[in-house]
């Protein structure tokens, strides 16, 4: 066989190999200039204004960073607050083409909330609920591709195993305030580190631990 033939099939194993693990998607993102200029004003106009347990700016990217990445349309928020991360996972899901499911407990968390993702232009992706989350993960139906798990951290086992038959393979699972005490830092507390050793014990999920800001944890499924 000819280098060059060779060269070819090697490149289509390897694109083939991708696609199957799910890290190439072909996608075609949404561009709407004015919504982008909206949010970025929004953001810009309420930057080191998120008091509520929001998640630091830095974490607000990687969502939206991953998203993108993923082309991912199905999202689940569980932890809504004021909406700061929530922003930034509508904002990905307008150009992917998706929607958020955001679920708050906190009646005054939650009409701030509405009141910022209408200021930010982005209401008409995300359908924003009121009520408890112990409940309601129970009874959505999903598919999700995309969960971000930011609320009661003595519930994070819990939610995972009521989400995960709702989440697609190639989907995305990721956690807040995540930390590894085997990197040599604190270990999670409340609940967090039985979720974490949970998670990784299992060999479908491959988890890695993005700690830049509030620690994400970011666990793909490659299988069922
Ligand atoms: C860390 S904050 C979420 C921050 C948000 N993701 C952000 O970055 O803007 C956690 C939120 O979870 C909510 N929460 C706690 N327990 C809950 C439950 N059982 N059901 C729904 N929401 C709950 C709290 O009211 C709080 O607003």
């Amino acid at each position: 066989m000819k280098a060059t033939m060779k060269f070819y099939l090697a490149l289509c194993l390897l694109l083939a190999a991708s696609l199957i693990t799910g890290e190439v998607k072909a996608q075609t993102l949404k561009e709407d200039p004015d919504l982008d200029k909206k949010v970025e004003k929004f953001l810009e106009e309420h930057a080191g204004q998120w008091y509520n347990m929001n998640v630091p700016t830095r974490d607000g990217k990687l969502l939206y960073d991953l998203i993108i990445q993923g082309n991912y349309k199905s999202a689940l928020e569980i932890g809504t607050s004021t909406g700061h991360s929530g922003i930034y996972i509508a904002w990905a899901l307008s150009k992917t083409g998706g929607k958020l499911i955001t679920i708050d407990i906190n009646e005054s968390s939650h009409n701030t909330a509405l009141q910022n993702f209408k200021e930010a232009g982005l209401s008409d992706y995300i359908d924003a609920r009121l009520v408890d989350a112990h409940t309601l993960v129970k009874e959505l139906e999903g598919p999700f591709d995309f969960v971000f798990s930011d609320a009661d951290k003595n519930w994070y086992k819990n939610y995972f195993m009521d989400i995960d038959p709702k989440l697609i393979v190639g989907g995305c699972y990721t956690t807040h305030n995540i930390r590894d005490g085997n990197s040599g830092g604190r270990r999670s507390g409340g609940g967090s580190q039985e979720y974490l050793e949970y998670i990784k014990s299992l060999d479908n999920y491959e988890s890695t631990l993005n700690s830049a800001g509030g620690g994400v944890l970011i666990s793909y499924k490659r299988a069922e």
